[in-house]
């Protein structure tokens, strides 16, 4: 009986100290792990389909559907270890570019597969770095890239811009409320000057006008230095506050107008021949959707997309997803006007008979 209390106290300072000893070594990290949680959140909802839960291959519902090359191994250490953080970040944040050019190929600095999609206009920085800090730990590695140190940088920087940006605001202000005042008082001077000048000499009246006038123009295009001052503070301003948005918040357009979508008949099929090459060779839809029995899983099939889908709603779709639907699977790509119209020209060609049987949907 005794035997058994002695043991329990010192199991319970056993317990006691290992926990203290945790809390002290681990000061920091559980910081570091709030972001992985939020990290493997945003995996599971953006990744996992075709990458796979714990990353390795065959694992993800859509690994088998997706054309070559296939999802590597996100788990195995030997390989995901010669990837620095900053060049698995630049791979799920890059613009897409035309994988038929052979420059875009030749970038040694460029991930050149287009059914990998872009993250860049779905996700705020922050977000992309807790992904790539949970893609760490697929291969027992952690993220080293200060993610916390370029937080408190962007956002001191804003900050110091913001300030100086009021500074030099104040400061034109009172430059040009002081100019205001020094014309005002000349004006007057002049005003009375002329009086004086009417009564001595009537034709001198028109000359003087003259003179005022053209003063007055020169005046108003040289800018005062205060002026000059703040057109360079605001610049900077407005660039230190996208990045510091670019890092706390997730990309948002302003909602997409309803195009005009009519195109000249000779130019039809032009555009539509340009549609399906950035479909497959730049933007890589047919890694999510497919047509046939070629393509992704993630998506809807889109082989009766020409007759299903209004081309004003693919238009608006393809160009801002999360705008019509805010946590959709589906990443804003980011294409610009031309190629969602040349896109949207393509889907509206697909127009496959009716299946016999229903297509499965995915799990
Ligand atoms: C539509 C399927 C798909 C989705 C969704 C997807 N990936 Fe990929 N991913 C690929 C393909 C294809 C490759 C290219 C083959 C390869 O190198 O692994 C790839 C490659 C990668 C690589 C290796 C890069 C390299 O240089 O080889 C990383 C890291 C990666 N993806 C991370 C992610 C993360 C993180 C997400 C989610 C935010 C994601 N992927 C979403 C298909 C996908
Ligand atoms: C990472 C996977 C992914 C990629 C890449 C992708 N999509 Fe999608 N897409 C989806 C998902 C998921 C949906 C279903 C939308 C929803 O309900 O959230 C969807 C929906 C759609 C729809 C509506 C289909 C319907 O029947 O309602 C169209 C059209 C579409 N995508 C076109 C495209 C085009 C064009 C591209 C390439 C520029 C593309 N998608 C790239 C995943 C993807």
């Amino acid at each position: 009986m005794k035997g058994e209390q002695g043991m329990q106290r010192v199991l319970s300072r056993v317990a006691v100290v290992v926990v203290a000893v945790f809390a002290v070594t681990s000061g920091c990290a559980l910081f570091e792990d709030e972001r992985t949680a939020k990290g493997r959140k945003l995996y599971r909802h953006y990744c996992m389909h075709c990458h796979g839960e714990s990353g390795q291959q065959q694992e993800g519902f859509n690994w088998e559907r997706m054309p070559d090359p296939r999802p590597r191994d996100l788990s195995e250490s030997e390989a995901m270890s010669t990837f620095s953080d900053e060049e698995i970040f630049n791979t799920i944040s890059r613009d897409m570019r035309d994988t038929t050019l052979q420059e875009v190929l030749d970038d040694e600095n460029y991930f050149a597969v287009s059914t990998m999609p872009t993250f860049k206009y779905t996700l705020s920085e922050e977000e992309l770095w807790a992904v790539v800090g949970y893609v760490r730990t697929l291969h027992g590695g952690s993220l080293t890239f200060d993610v916390e140190g370029r937080k408190a940088e962007l956002e001191s920087r804003f900050k110091a811009a913001e300030t100086a940006h009021d500074q030099a605001k104040q400061a034109m202000d009172e430059a040009l409320a002081k100019q205001e005042a020094e014309e005002a008082a000349r004006a007057e001077a002049e005003e009375e000057a002329e009086e004086e000048a009417e009564e001595d000499d009537e034709d001198m009246d028109m000359e003087d006008d003259e003179d005022a006038d053209l003063e007055e123009e020169d005046e108003e295009e040289i800018l005062l230095p205060e002026e000059e001052a703040y057109e360079k503070v605001a610049e900077q301003f407005e660039a230190a506050k996208a990045a510091w948005e670019n890092f706390s918040k997730r990309p948002r357009m302003t909602q997409i107008a309803r195009p005009d979508l009519t195109v000249e008949e000779t130019e039809k099929a032009v555009l539509e021949e340009k549609g399906k090459s950035l479909y497959f060779n730049k933007y890589g839809c047919n890694g999510c959707h497919s047509i046939g029995d070629v393509g992704g899983l993630v998506g809807p099939a889109l082989d009766r997309a020409g007759f299903r889908l209004n081309d004003t709603w693919v238009y608006r779709w393809v160009r801002y997803p999360q705008g019509m639907k805010k946590h959709t699977r589906m990443p804003n790509l980011g294409l610009d006007d031309p190629d969602a119209r040349a896109v949207t020209a393509y889907l509206d060609t697909l127009r496959a008979p009716k299946p016999d049987k229903p297509i499965p949907l995915p799990e």
